[in-house]
């Protein structure tokens, strides 16, 4: 029976929707990264700071330079008051400088950990997370919005808080020099302030989507460069450019909104103090005509004036960086606070080490039922009972999307039961710390997925923890005389010793997915990654299918002498395949509905003669003969 998987519409609500916090509580869960960096922080912001107030003294000095040497036309003390002049530049000068030095490395810091944390997070979710979610998603997470929470880190949180200061000192200054004209230019600040307010709410809901659009455009640029083959021979390459047309359209309609947004906020921006600078300088000009208010203060108070523009100016740009940074924080979290529904137990049965003559790798489903977690009501498993002796190899065929690759994704826990248990060696696997279940159970997938790394980085990965010290599964470093052999044995099972003739041996680099290979060497290179760590227990999910049936019959043969104390649990498509089993199940509407050896099956089971006599299982041209007996069906495969 096929159960239908809940396929998410476009764009995919992959993200459970969350409730929507203030932009302010979105940020303060920065706080456990960013608390490293706050000292620098801290001290950026009064380096800062500090470089800003020199900034205003500045005009204040030459406002005093006007109404003493000037006015007096007495130039004794002028070198004294060009020497503080250029000790104030020269500091805000300087300030500036060690303020960027001073944050730079620990805003750094900051945006490594979250992205350490998000990637090692997104190796500890589960399969189904990876399901749901589309790569592209995870990628703009990983890479776009971490670099704005950095920039957040290192100027926009400082400049926000130095800026409202100097604006809040500057404006005290202007109303001590002259409050009429203070209260002018203050006065028409605060219009700007509520303009800001306005615009910050509308620019964030389009920032957020900004981002997610970028996502899903990252996804659809991934999925096209990997499936370039497939869209070259179906000729969709056009479909699929017209497609990623529109969503990139899509993005920059949102981004022209934004774009208009922020015009009309840099226009209120620009226009507001520009109209109180000029309604100051009249009244100012009077002033001084009237005598009441000195040139030098004049001076002084549009020097003034115009230091605090950029604080001004910066607040509405500013406000829309924290706007960016409390989406780019949201969407970080939204991966982090997925729930890791599979982990190791907290205190993790052992399995005690195997005794002589008392062999390890005996695997039993007990009423074993399953769904998917995005289909929770459709059973693709409802009860299966399955037991494997030590050692012996048991073929599994069904019908297509009967459940098979489903039931082999259990074993090593890459989706849990839904109810009943799966044990090894008597215990229950959930049971069992992750990594020592995975070290036991190694898996051969139906997708035979390999890394853009050497051959030889390529069958290391099957050693997990296993490899030594000092010995990298993947990367730089060589591997010592017993890795290596024990990578040589696998490679001989696996019969993939065509990679020794490859141009740089097992150095040679496989290309991105292994696509550079045949399919068959992919599978058997995949085969020799999956055994190089001698388990327990060997799931193969279809691993042979791209072989010949005596290349098959080779490895089997091999996977028979070598590892003749691993249980195996094969997935069959071939009736070759299945010959060579000591016993087939049958799976069947989410249950084992008949066990027994190949010709037990053939004799008494219908179902069994029905699907093996298929269209699936007679695809691969080598239908089997009904009725042969067992040993005579393995000759025949073999010959
Ligand atoms: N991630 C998933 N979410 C929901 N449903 C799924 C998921 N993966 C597979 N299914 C569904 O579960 C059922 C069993 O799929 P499974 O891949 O186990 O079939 P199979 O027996 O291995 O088939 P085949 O012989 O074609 O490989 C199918 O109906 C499939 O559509
Ligand atoms: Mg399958």
């Amino acid at each position: 029976m096929n159960s239908t998987p809940s396929w998410s519409r476009s764009p995919s609500p992959y993200a459970p929707a969350r409730p929507q916090l203030s932009t302010l509580k979105s940020l303060a869960r920065l706080l456990p990264y960013a608390r490293p960096a706050l000292k620098a922080m801290a001290l950026s912001t009064l380096a800062a700071g500090v470089a800003t107030g020199c900034g205003l003294v500045f005009p204040l000095v030459i406002g005093a330079i006007i109404d003493g040497p000037v006015t007096r036309r007495d130039t004794t003390g002028l070198v004294w008051w060009g020497l503080a002049l250029l000790s104030l530049g020269i500091g805000e000068a300087g300030l500036f400088f060690v303020r960027r030095i001073i944050i730079a490395r620990p805003a750094m810091a900051v945006e490594a950990r979250m992205r350490d944390d998000l990637y090692a997070k997104l190796q500890r979710l589960p399969v189904s997370f990876h399901d749901r979610w589309p790569a592209g998603q995870l990628l703009s997470r990983a890479i776009s919005d971490l670099g704005t929470i950095r920039r957040f880190v290192s100027f926009a949180f400082i400049f926000l808080i130095v800026n409202i200061l100097t604006f809040v000192i500057g404006v005290g200054i202007l109303l001590s020099l002259s409050w009429a004209l203070g209260l002018v230019v203050a006065a028409l600040a605060l219009p700007l302030m509520a303009v800001s307010f306005v615009f910050e709410s509308k620019y964030r809901v389009l920032s957020r989507r900004t981002q997610d659009q970028v996502g899903d455009l990252a996804t659809m640029v991934e999925e096209s460069v990997l499936g370039v083959r497939i869209l070259k021979a179906f000729g969709q390459s056009r479909h699929f450019a017209r497609e990623f047309l529109r969503q990139a359209s899509a993005l920059r309609e949102t981004e022209l909104a934004k774009a208009r947004v922020l015009a009309w906020l840099w226009a209120a921006i620009v226009a507001l103090p520009e109209v109180a600078l000029g309604i100051a300088l009249l009244l100012g000009i009077r002033e001084v005509a009237a005598g009441t208010l000195t040139a030098g203060l004049l001076v002084s108070f549009f020097g003034v004036a115009m230091t605090l523009r950029w604080p001004v100016d910066s607040i509405g740009w500013l406000l829309a960086i924290s706007n960016e940074t409390a989406a780019a924080t949201e969407r970080f979290y939204e991966v982090m606070d997925s729930p890791e529904t599979i982990r190791s137990p907290e205190r993790p049965s052992r399995i005690a080490p195997a005794t002589v003559g008392d062999a390890r790798g005996r695997l039993a489903f007990r009423d074993v039922h399953f769904a998917f977690a995005d289909a929770p009501g459709e059973k693709v498993l409802r009860g299966v009972d399955l037991e494997l002796a030590p050692g012996e190899t048991v073929a599994l065929v069904g019908a297509t999307g009967s459940g098979k690759t489903a039931l082999t994704a259990l074993v090593n826990r890459l989706h849990d039961i839904t109810s009943g248990t799966i044990e090894l060696d008597g215990v229950d696997i959930r049971s069992l710390a992750l990594d020592d279940l995975r070290r036991r159970v190694a898996v051969a997938f139906e997708e035979p997925i390999l890394f853009s790394a050497s051959a030889r980085e390529n069958v290391l990965i099957g050693l997990g923890g296993g490899a030594r010290e000092g010995e990298n599964a993947i990367g730089a470093g060589g591997v010592g005389p017993d890795t290596q052999a024990a990578i040589d044995r696998a490679l001989r099972v696996a019969q993939a010793d065509f990679v020794h003739g490859l141009p740089w041996g097992l150095d040679t680099r496989i290309g991105e997915q292994g696509l550079s290979l045949s399919g068959g060497q992919r599978q058997r290179l995949a085969l020799a990654r999956a055994i190089v760590g001698r388990p327990e227990v060997l799931v193969l999910d279809d691993p042979l299918s791209a072989l010949d049936i005596h290349t098959e019959a080779a490895v089997e043969r091999a996977l028979r002498s070598v590892l003749a104390t691993t249980t195996s649990l094969v997935i069959a498509h071939r009736a070759s395949t299945v010959m060579l089993a000591d016993r087939v199940a049958l799976l069947a509407d989410g249950r084992i509905a008949a066990i027994g050896t190949h010709s037990e099956l053939m004799a008494t089971v219908p179902a069994y003669r029905a699907l093996l006599a298929s269209d699936m299982y007679r695809a691969s041209g080598d239908e089997p003969r009904v009725d042969a007996p067992d040993t005579d069906c393995r000759k025949e495969a073999s010959r």
